[in-house]
């Protein structure tokens, strides 16, 4: 496998987590798509040869339930939902190279014949196990159709998965107390014969697998702790007649579960885009199959992007299946944080959502969406939506950053000089400029930030703002014409480069920026290379690129979410008050409240306290600035890292529970801020000599942001 930086030479694949075709999609949903988008945009202006590839998820459970409430077959709806999915994502510039359905003949095909293989490779048996079932409406209760306690953790869990606790993936007969989600009739548990698959087997591939697995930090922490507990097998069968056939002899006419049909469409997909594009436009076997291509031997680029609630399907099932079956593995996972409302989950059920049509029916262009979605915070960050915050990003960074460089510069170098190459060449200094935000977007790309990637185009017009106000050509144009006409350049050419740079994030406004700047063709098919090229088109009357968000618009639009937030909590409150659930069977897997939740629920958070302490009591305190040198896990410790810490005048051994909330190969050369005469204590065997602050249950390290030097006092 190799890890070359990008852009390689092998194809590229870049999937999104497929929507259940279930319902409306709302903006947490749009995550994962935008996310996805930006980044295979971005690897193609990198010029790697890349797919963009994912379609709907048609069967399980998600999409038999809601159908049944409806009183429709669950295909007729769930065809319904893929053909508004399929016009939706355009509509937000997510552009697939091929997007189809888990349903289709090429899926049907492709995952009979893995289940196949996997058969014969001998990693399938067949065992007896419980099942739930419902006496009254003699039906069996796959998954979502059966509800209960999680067996790990107590909480309310579905019958596939600790939803609202743990998050764990539960295996049939796993949920305690169980009772059916559609009747409300408590479900008895009866024998069944089912199909497994040997994911235990696979431990150890699958430790070497996450050694190299690439992406979000995220995605390789939680499943080395799953591994670390034990694999279990995996049931692949359920007792359905909606999904795709159990291959083989099938007496008790099982269907494949969901999530073994669904991300095989990850290949399904792409060989329909080869089918239709030709194999020496993009080859789909050379990216999926080991051994097939002689160019790739091991495969190519395969990078999933999905939201952090289905890692384990993709870093576990999923990269199983594929190695039994002599495929290529994944080379990234980018799991995403959720957005949340209020710091809740978005509920489909409940109503507890910005919805992605209602977003365009408000008016708004979809790129500003995008801007805020693919930067507001890291991408493992949850992102609490709020239309206050939407309209900051907008109005500071897109508006008052990006599209005032460009207006002010476009509309003076229009005016001034008609069209732009007044001067020979870029100057050095704007030319060095252009060339690092170029090697900003690569790291980007090569780091899996999104974020950075934003960061990359707003920064260089920010240098582009402060450049022209610098150099005030609007003086020079009479003093000294030339300087005037270099400086006029220099700012083109920086437009320029933030049409290209900027196109992942937004597409449409950065199409439209590249005709206003005369170039020709389509800045979705230049590379990179393009933003130090020397601007050469005939400048048009610019017009402004990006539109305020008013305030009283903000006022309006949260009204309307407000009250729709208030009639969700009085739902939430009638459930605690101990009402048969509703049938939050139709929510689409989004309730944030596992405990990688970064956003902070206000209500928690205790009152500050009265008791108050003098100054010399603080002065106590000894509090200095350290650096982390060096961080291992601890033999036995479930939560706790042995760190060595930098004091300045001596390096402390400290252990701190921050395991599994930061990757440990990032901590060396953070600056922490350390309680150096915390009293001494034996942690597993080890002696914790200070302690590190950190705010909340997600351990958020306090940190310097200038140069304080290890063992500065903190006062
Ligand atoms: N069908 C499965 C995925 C199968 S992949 C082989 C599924 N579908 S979903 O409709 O529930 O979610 C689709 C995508 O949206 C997933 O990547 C999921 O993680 C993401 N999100 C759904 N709700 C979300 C938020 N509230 N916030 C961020 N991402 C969310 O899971
Ligand atoms: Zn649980």
């Amino acid at each position: 496998m190799s890890h070359d930086d990008f852009p390689t030479e092998h194809p590229a694949v870049v999937t999104c987590g497929l929507p259940y075709a279930n319902g409306d999609l709302h903006i947490g949903h749009l995550r994962t798509y935008v996310g996805g988008d930006v980044y295979a945009r971005a690897l193609e202006r990198l010029g790697q040869e890349t797919a963009f590839v994912s379609g709907s998820d048609m069967h399980g459970t998600p999409v038999a339930v809601n159908a049944e409430k409806e009183g429709v077959s669950p295909e007729a709806f769930a065809l319904d939902w893929h053909e508004r999915y399929a016009e939706t994502f355009p509509k937000f510039n997510v552009e697939f190279d091929n997007y189809g359905h888990t349903h289709d003949e090429t899926n049907t095909e492709i995952t009979q014949g893995l289940v196949r293989d996997l058969d014969e490779a001998g990693h399938l048996y067949e065992k007896e196990i419980m099942v739930a079932y419902d006496p009254v409406d003699d039906q069996f209760l796959p998954d979502r159709y059966v509800e209960g306690t999680c067996p790990y953790c107590g909480a309310h869990a579905r019958g596939d998965e600790c939803d609202e606790g743990c998050q764990r993936h539960l295996e049939p007969g796993e949920v305690e107390d169980p009772v059916s989600t559609i009747t409300g009739n408590p479900a008895e548990y009866r024998e069944r014969t089912h199909q497994f698959f040997e994911v235990s087997a696979f431990a150890d591939y699958l430790s070497e697998f996450l050694d190299r697995l690439e992406g979000t930090s995220n995605a390789r922490n939680q499943p080395r702790e799953w591994i670390e507990q034990g694999l279990q097998d995996w049931c692949i069968t359920r007792d359905m007649d909606w999904g795709i056939d159990m291959p083989g002899e099938n007496p008790q006419d099982l269907v494949l579960y969901v999530w073994v049909d669904a991300p095989i469409e990850y290949i399904s997909s792409t060989r329909q885009y080869t089918e239709r594009v030709g194999a020496d436009v993009f080859d789909w076997e050379a990216v999926w199959k080991e051994g097939v291509s002689d160019a790739h031997p091991e495969g190519g680029e395969i990078v999933h992007v999905i939201g952090r609630d289905i890692i384990q399907h993709h870093t576990i099932f999923w990269p199983a299946m594929l190695e039994a079956t002599g495929h290529a593995e994944p080379r990234a996972v980018m799991a995403s944080g959720f957005v949340t409302l209020g710091g809740k989950g978005f509920s489909t059920s409940r109503d507890r959502a910005v919805w992605a049509d209602e977003y365009l029916e408000e008016g708004f262009h979809p790129d500003p969406l995008r801007y805020y979605l693919a930067t507001n915070g890291g991408f493992q960050q949850d992102v609490d939506f709020s239309w206050e915050k939407f309209r900051d990003r907008v109005n500071t960074e897109l508006v008052g950053t990006v599209g005032n460089f460009l207006y002010r510069s476009l509309l003076f170098a229009h005016r001034n000089y008609e069209d732009a190459p007044v001067a020979d060449a870029t100057s050095d200094e704007v030319a060095g400029r252009i060339d690092e935000a170029i090697a900003d977007v690569e790291a980007a790309v090569n780091d899996y930030s999104v974020r950075a990637l934003g960061d990359a185009a707003t920064d260089l017009a920010r240098f582009g703002n402060e450049y022209i106000q610098h150099n005030e050509p609007w003086k020079l144009v009479d003093d000294d014409p030339d300087e005037a006409a270099q400086v006029i350049h220099d700012c083109v050419a920086i437009a320029k480069a933030i049409a290209v740079l900027f196109e992942p994030i937004a597409p449409e406004k950065c199409e439209r920026l590249w005709d206003q700047l005369g170039e020709g063709g389509s800045v979705h098919e230049v590379t990179v290379a393009a933003a130090s090229e020397e601007p050469e088109g005939d400048l048009s009357e610019p017009t402004e690129l990006f539109e305020k968000v008013e305030d009283d618009r903000v006022e309006e639009l949260n009204a309307k979410l407000a009250s729709r937030v208030a009639a969700a909590e009085a739902g939430d409150a009638d459930d605690a008050g101990g009402e048969a659930a509703d049938g939050d069977a139709d929510e689409t897997g989004d309730e944030a409240t596992d405990d990688d939740t970064e956003t902070t629920d206000m209500t928690d958070i205790d009152p500050i306290s009265d008791d108050r302490i003098s100054f010399e009591q603080f002065q106590e305190l000894d509090v200095r600035v350290g650096r982390i040198e060096d961080a291992e896990e601890i033999e036995g410790a479930d939560d706790l890292l042995k760190l060595r810490v930098d004091l300045g005048v001596e390096t402390r051994t400290i252990v701190a529970g921050l395991k599994g909330l930061h990757a440990v190969e990032d901590l060396p050369g953070t600056k922490v801020v350390v309680l150096a005469n915390m009293e001494k204590a034996d942690l597993f065997g080890v002696e914790s000599n200070g302690m590190v602050l950190a705010a909340g249950e997600q351990a958020d390290l306090l940190t310097t942001h200038e140069d304080a030097e290890p063992g500065t006092k903190v006062l």
